[in-house]
């Protein structure tokens, strides 16, 4: 039979699991067993007991990963904890490869198959897989609610006895679908939201949820879109134009919320010192890119920066701070991966080495790193 180990998460500020009580009832009607570490769930609101119902037994560290053929994760397990763990085990999770290189060298040393949940293709087969959509979708919703929360004024436009109070004034940078959970959230807490993307794709996204797209018209040639619907890097000239459209822009913003990011590259810079200090005192920005180098200028991971009257927010792990939707929604994304892959004669998942989800999210096998993204 085989058996899934769920560890408790030991990174810092990480307060997600890899399981839920409901994907461990679906492990076990796979026919596999689940084993959590004890107090895996807690900081994610679920009881060693709720899991313990659902079917999957409860221990410690060593115990669960003791035979363990899959091991499940938020973020990659220290490979120094997995040293019991048998060649050819798979390691399941949020692996950060180009972040944590070396540790990926050590999975190969161990013997391990580790496999990247955040390289899963954007292809339509595997989107109820895809780790970065799930977990991006719940950091635009929570930017919107801590920056209102920093906001020292309302958002929607009140009529009141005693006057009226403004609706906010909110303005998207980047619409993927962090933005675009942004959009809707700041929109139905009643604020005048704007957005602006480098694919020209969003601009019906952005009306079509009742937001003003703020767009570079004069640009020739800018599509913005690169491989598998990412951005690409923007010629000098658009950055330029879109620089100067941002700055008259951002001035009249109550609350900026910047989302944006290319694909192995640090994330671009949208919002200058300049342009912060040309915004009203009160304003309040989100970087939700501020741990991958941050989109705007002073930004600090886990830090509220005051900035000309300005406050500047972005938290290191965004989804952590809605751990118990992120992790359920992870947990689905994992078990979503593993049964589609089920093979029930064998009683396990199997990956064929030429199926294109395996090639992109497999970083190692038979002790040696196969990735083609980790080298060069
Ligand atoms: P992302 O997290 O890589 O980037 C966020 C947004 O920032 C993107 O919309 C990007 O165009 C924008 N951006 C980059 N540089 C910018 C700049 N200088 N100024 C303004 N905006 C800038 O993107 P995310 O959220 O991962 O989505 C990327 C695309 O993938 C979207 O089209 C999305 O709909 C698509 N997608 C497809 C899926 C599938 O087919 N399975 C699943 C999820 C997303």
């Amino acid at each position: 039979m085989t058996k899934i180990a769920v560890l408790r998460e030991v990174a810092a500020g990480e307060t997600r699991v890899a399981a839920s009580a409901e994907t461990v009832k679906k492990f076990v009607a796979l026919g596999a067993s689940v084993s959590v570490e004890k107090g895996a769930g807690l900081t994610a609101s679920v009881s060693d007991a709720e899991y313990e119902a659902a079917g999957a037994s409860v221990g410690t560290a060593a115990a669960v990963l003791k035979d363990a053929d899959i091991v499940l994760g938020v973020q990659g397990p220290d490979p120094k904890a997995l040293k019991g763990l048998s060649k050819g085990a798979w390691v399941v999770a949020g692996l950060d490869p180009f972040g944590q290189r070396k540790r990926v060298d050590d999975y190969a040393k161990l013997g391990v198959e580790a496999l990247a949940m955040e390289f899963m293709p954007r292809i339509t087969r595997a989107q109820s897989m895809d780790i970065l959509s799930s977990q991006s979708n719940l950091s635009g919703y929570k930017a919107v609610i801590d920056s209102a929360g920093a906001y020292g004024r309302a958002f929607p436009m009140m009529m009141t006895a005693a006057g009226t109070v403004q609706a906010a004034r909110v303005f998207i940078m980047g619409v993927g679908v962090a933005g675009l959970q942004a959009i809707a959230t700041a929109r139905r807490l009643g604020a005048q939201v704007s957005a602006t993307d480098v694919r020209s794709a969003t601009k019906e996204q952005i009306e079509s949820l009742g937001a003003k797209p703020i767009f570079v018209e004069s640009v020739a040639g800018i599509e913005g879109e690169g491989a598998g619907g990412y951005a690409t890097e923007m010629s000098e000239e658009y950055q330029k134009a879109q620089a100067e459209l941002v700055s008259s822009h951002i001035a009249k913003q109550d609350i900026v919320i910047t989302t944006a990011l290319i694909p192995g590259r640090a994330a671009p810079r949208l919002i200058s010192d300049a342009q912060i200090a040309s915004m009203k005192p009160g304003s309040v920005i989100f970087d939700l890119a501020v741990a991958q180098g941050g989109n705007v200028e002073g930004s600090k991971a886990d830090e509220v920066v005051l900035k000309h009257g300005v406050k500047i927010i972005g938290h290191s792990n965004t989804p952590a701070h809605l751990p118990a939707d992120a992790s359920a929604l992870f947990a689905r994304n994992l078990f979503n991966f593993l049964s589609a892959f089920w093979d029930k004669e064998a009683g396990r998942p199997v990956l064929p080495d030429d199926d294109e989800i395996t090639t992109a999210i497999r970083l190692t096998k038979d002790g040696k790193v196969v990735n083609e993204r980790l080298f060069g």
